[in-house]
């Protein structure tokens, strides 16, 4: 077991900490949720616990499918223990459906089927009350990914759609899109951070009713039930 150390970061839903090890990181999934940039927060019952299983779960399912992560395993209910990795300083959205900030930016209705997935670059970590839409010429200017890189990073963000989708379908869930975060770890590229209902949109395949983050930001209500269902359909698969 690794000692923790010093916290490297903090997110909205989650804490990042140093260990002993300077190849480990330890992250930490928080109850607390976020949306609108700050503007609501709130707290999720049970939501760390529940983020932590899920990722650990798509982790290794990824992870069989070929796409190499920064999961190592689970330390306990709330704790995972990763790769340490020189996180990117853009995120990636991958989208099967029109939803969100694609709604607002575009006006196409929300819910419309995409005839291929649309992938988006946004960059992390600005103070902009909107994720700052952001194109290849711009990563290269700013020096964040070389060209190889992003073909890398955007080969992979379509696999992972390919097999999330796949896997979701079985469950009953419609994968309606997710952000994923990527990393540099001993000159490889691993996809990193988490995919939880905190990053993506579930939504159950029959009745369209979201199953993510979405019912905490339009007060839907059932938040931790939704998380909690996620799941369960998970477990159910035997995976
Ligand atoms: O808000 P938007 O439609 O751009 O979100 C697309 C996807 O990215 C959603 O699944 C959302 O939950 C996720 N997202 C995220 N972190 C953000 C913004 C969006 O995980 N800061």
């Amino acid at each position: 077991m690794p000692e923790i150390r010093e916290l490297i970061q903090e997110g909205k839903g989650k804490r990042v900490y140093a260990t002993d090890d300077p190849d480990l990181a330890v992250v930490y999934y928080k109850d607390e949720a976020m949306a609108f940039h700050g503007l609501k927060r709130g707290r999720i019952i049970g939501k760390g616990e529940v983020n932590n299983a899920i990722c650990e779960h798509l982790f290794t399912l990824l992870r069989e499918h070929g796409v190499e992560n920064h999961f190592v395993r689970q330390l306990d209910a709330r704790q995972s223990l990763v790769l340490r990795c020189e996180m990117m300083p853009f995120a990636v959205k991958v989208r099967n459906r029109v939803a969100g900030s694609m709604h607002v930016r575009t006006r196409l209705p929300v819910g419309m089927k995409l005839d291929e997935p649309v992938l988006e670059f946004t960059l992390k970590d600005t103070d902009m009350e909107q994720d700052a839409l952001v194109n290849h010429t711009h990563l290269y200017a700013m020096k964040a990914a070389t060209p190889q890189e992003l073909e890398e990073i955007r080969r992979v963000s379509r696999q992972i759609n390919a097999i999330l989708s796949e896997y979701m379908r079985e469950i009953n869930i419609e994968l309606i899109d997710f952000k994923v975060e990527f990393g540099r770890y001993k000159g490889k590229i691993l996809l990193a951070d988490e995919i939880s209902p905190d990053t993506a949109r579930f939504w159950d395949s029959k009745t369209h009713e979201p199953l993510d983050i979405d019912r905490f930001r339009r007060d839907l209500g059932d938040v931790a039930e939704a998380y909690q269902e996620v799941l369960h359909r998970m477990m159910g698969t035997g995976f």
